[in-house]
Parts: C-alpha cells; structure tokens; sequence
C-alpha cells in the first residue's frame, strides 16, 4: 500500500547565478548536511518517539490507557453441518469456508457473534447504573423510545446552537430484496432518519426528516431508487442545514449526488436536485466542513477507482469547478474525513459491496491533496478483525475536541441478508505516535501521526470529553 508521491514539490536549492560563488558543491553539501540531519533525527526519533509520545498519554492519561487497552478475539470457523457424502465431496471439491462466508450466511452458527440478538441491545432507558454510556459496538441499539435506531451510513452533525448531536442516516426498516437476480441486496428508500442527543448515547428519534416520494416514479428519491450516505452540514452565512447524499438508480447507473436543505436540523428537508459533480460518475461520498467554514465534497468516481474532492460554493447547494482526484487507481469507497493540528485524515473501505474489507487511513497536509495511503488503522489482535475493519465499514469520523487527538470512528456492520438489522460500530480513534512504515519520499521521516482505532467489545468516552471548548 506504499504510495510514492509523484507529486510532492521536491526541495529546490536554489542558487543565484549572479553569486558567482555560489558553486555546485556546495549545493551537494548541504544536501548532504540536510540528509545527515535528517538522518539523525529520524534516528532519535525513532529510538524515543513512539515510546514518549505513547507513554506520556499511558501514564497521564488512564483513561485514555483505557482506550488503548484492546481486547483479544477469536472466532474459530465451525466444523461443516452435517455430514457431506463423499460423493458429493468428490463431484464438486467445495472451497474451504471464509469467516466472510460465515458473516454473511444468515444460517451461520456464528450469527449471534456478528448479530447478537434482542436480549443483549443497547437500551438507554433501562441500562442506566453501571452500564450507562458504555457502547457495545455491534449490538442493537435502542432509541429512548426502545426502539432500534434506523441511521444507517450516517453522519453526525454538531449543532453549536442549540448544542445537541444530530445523526443522520439511512432509515431501512422495511423489506430486504433483490430487485432482479444480479441485483445487490436493497431496501425501497423509506428516507433519511434523524436523532438527537447531548451525549452520543442516549439517542431521540426526531423522525424521517426527509420521506421517500412514494407515487412519482420520476422523481430522484422515489422509493424504488437508492438514497445512501445523507451527511447535513450548517450554513452560518444563510443559516440553512443542507444535506447531501447520494442518489442513484436501483442498478446503480445513475451514480449521483442529491441535495436538500432545511431552516431546522430536524427538518422536514426540502429536496433539490441531483447531479453528477464535476461531471463525474459519484457513488459513496462524505461532506467535510472545514475550521474555515469552508465544505468540501469527496466522492468515490471513475467506476469507484479514485476519490475526489473539491469544495462546495458559498452557499453548500452545489460544487465549485474546482477538483482534484486523489487516490487515484487505489478503488476506495466509504470515506470518512476528519482534522487534527491542521493535518487531514481520511478512512476508507475497500469496494466488496456488502461484505466487509480492510480500512485504510490516508493523511494529506492540504485536503486538496496529495493524499498518502499511511496503512490499516484498525488495532486488534485477531487478524480477521484486522482485515474486516471489525466486519464493518466506516462512515464518519466524530471529533472530540475536549480531548485533542480523540475522535470517536463511525462504522456500518451491514447485513445483507435483513438490512435494516445492520449494526453500529463505533470504537475510539487516536492519531498520536509515528506510522508503522514511515513514506519513502522523505528519506524515512515520518510526517504523519499514526492514526488507531481501537477494538473494545465494550467501551465508554473518557470524563470530560464533552466540556465545553
Ligand atoms: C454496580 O456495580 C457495583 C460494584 O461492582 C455492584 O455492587 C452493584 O450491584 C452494581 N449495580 C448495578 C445496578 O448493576
Ligand atoms: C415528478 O418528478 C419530476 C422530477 O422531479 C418532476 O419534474 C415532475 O414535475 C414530477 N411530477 C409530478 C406530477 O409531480
Ligand atoms: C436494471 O437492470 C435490469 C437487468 O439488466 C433491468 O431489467 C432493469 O430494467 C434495470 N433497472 C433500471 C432502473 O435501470
């Protein structure tokens, strides 16, 4: 996953020709101190970054040890049902049974790993005590009505005003079909759900804030199409809440963005229009609001090849000109952008449609690009959880800004075979200490913080993460 950076302005010396001593050799030589020093610091570096950066936060920071602390897994494939006789054995030799095969075969004697049932759902309203703010990543998990929340490749929105968290997602409680045989597995647009809560736990239901349009089959968000990924970012300079979201067909030909806007963060939202950005073919997409107030756009393009970005107008209803393709040829989907001491980071999923794939963290000193690919970000003992990002797929990334450095990474554990029963994996992620395999363009020095996001089967925000900034 190394990437050289093609584009990165390489250092210049530069020399003026009207200096007349101004020689060669001693442009080598400080290329050579500079490659010295470099050297040396990296070495140092090295030797005693990882250690002081992580034990400063272990030993001042328990509860971030905490978050650091990650617990071992094991799933072991089970032994074949029943037993084959060897003629059937023999007539067609059956490759051997993945841990994917398992998650997505809804009669796996696993299911209740992946999808564990009713008895064990997050509730809010019953578990208060000692069980209060602790997140389950994949159980199900109840709104204050008790009833499972419906928020699916969502976002969240901090709603500085009225300082509420709102989620917005895919709200997929209905059937799960195929619309024709090749089809992928899909639930009629019903809309886009939205909760609110003040501490990321206990979740309201503020209803379906923008409906599906039930009779106007020509319409973009009729029901038989597909609304995926809703993110809403605010407008200070109209005041409007505007959601984007991409819109396709039920084959996925359409390959464009959607976006509503609203006077409330609970709606209901107007819809707009879709289009296709830049002219581009877009599928998966986030939205990013920058410290600036600027928005940008990123989307998965060229037949889900490469991302773009580029920045929205004044207003967030549509894209600038302006565009860059990053990632390019790397086939990443699900970004999740996210900032911290004005470096840009960014997770993606691989592109295996439902099934789930290895995350890998970018980072980029201008969100412009270039992006670099650092590595997989997810810290877990087993591998299969490694390689599966938890068996989920990112979709936002939450920042806590009472604990620099700290965010809360947003996942999608999908269930292709009943979709509006895909979970929630939320888990701690933590930029801080150097990446694993420093880039090769820069002689070893490591430019970026590693990015880690944490395995718990059972975790909770440290005290203090929601006060005020
Ligand atoms: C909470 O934990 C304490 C100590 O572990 C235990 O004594 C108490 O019964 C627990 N309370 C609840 C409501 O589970
Ligand atoms: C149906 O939707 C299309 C596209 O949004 C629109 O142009 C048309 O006016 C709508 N038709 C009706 C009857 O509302
Ligand atoms: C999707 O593809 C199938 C099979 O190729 C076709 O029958 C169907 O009409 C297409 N649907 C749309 C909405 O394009």
């Amino acid at each position: 996953m190394r990437m050289r950076n093609k584009y990165r302005k390489p250092t210049t010396l530069r020399c003026n020709a009207a200096g007349s001593r101004c020689s060669k050799s001693v442009a080598v030589w400080s290329l050579v101190g500079c490659l010295l020093m470099l050297h040396i610091y990296y070495f140092v570096h090295q030797k005693d970054g990882k250690r002081t950066e992580n034990q400063f936060r272990m030993v001042h920071d328990p509860q971030l040890r905490e978050l650091q602390q990650v617990e071992e897994e094991n799933i072991q494939i089970p032994p074949p049902r029943g037993k084959r006789s060897p003629r059937a054995a023999k007539r067609r030799p059956k490759r051997p049974t993945t841990i994917i095969d398992e998650f997505l075969d809804e009669n796996s004697q696993l299911r209740s790993t992946f999808f564990p049932g009713e008895k064990t759902a997050i509730n809010p309203m019953n578990d208060a005590g000692n069980d209060s703010f602790f997140y389950y990543p994949g159980r199900i998990w109840l709104d204050t009505d008790g009833t499972p929340i419906q928020a699916h490749g969502g976002g969240i929105l901090y709603d500085e005003r009225t300082r509420t968290y709102y989620w917005y997602g895919e709200y997929k409680d209905g059937p799960t079909y195929h619309a024709h045989k090749k089809a992928a597995a899909r639930v009629d647009i019903i809309g886009v759900g939205c909760y609110s809560s003040t501490d990321l736990w206990k979740w309201k239901n503020e209803g379906i804030v923008l409906e599906a349009e039930e009779s106007n089959e020509t319409h973009d968000i009729h029901k038989s199409n597909v609304l995926e990924r809703p993110k809403v970012v605010y407008n200070e300079k109209t005041g409007k809440y505007v959601m984007w979201m991409h819109i396709d067909d039920a084959n996925y030909t359409k390959a464009s963005v959607g976006i509503a806007v609203s006077d409330y963060p609970t709606g209901p939202f107007n819809y707009l229009r879709s289009k296709r950005p830049h002219g581009f073919d877009s599928r998966d997409m986030t939205i990013f609001k920058d410290d600036d107030g600027v928005a940008y756009m990123v989307y998965s393009s060229e037949d889900n090849s490469e991302l773009h970005i580029g920045p929205l107008t004044e207003d967030f209803l549509d894209v600038t000109p302006t565009v860059k393709r990053v990632l390019v040829g790397q086939h990443r989907e699900a970004p999740a952008l996210f900032k911290h001491q004005g470096t840009y980071y960014m997770i993606t999923s691989g592109c295996t449609g439902w099934a789930p794939n290895e995350a890998l963290a970018h980072a980029a000193e201008s969100i412009m690009g270039p992006w670099e690919t650092m590595g997989n970000p997810c810290v877990v003992k087993s591998k299969t959880f490694r390689h599966t990002t938890f068996f989920s797929q990112s979709t936002y990334v939450i920042p806590l800004p009472a604990i620099p450095g700290t965010f809360i990474f947003m996942a999608d554990r999908w269930n292709p075979a009943d979709l509006r029963d895909s979970r929630y994996v939320w888990l701690p992620l933590i930029v801080g200490g150097p990446v694993d395999r420093p880039l090769d363009y820069n002689f070893g020095f490591p430019l970026w913080s590693r990015v880690s996001i944490y395995w718990h089967r059972k975790w909770r925000l440290p005290q203090g993460w929601n006060v005020l900034k």
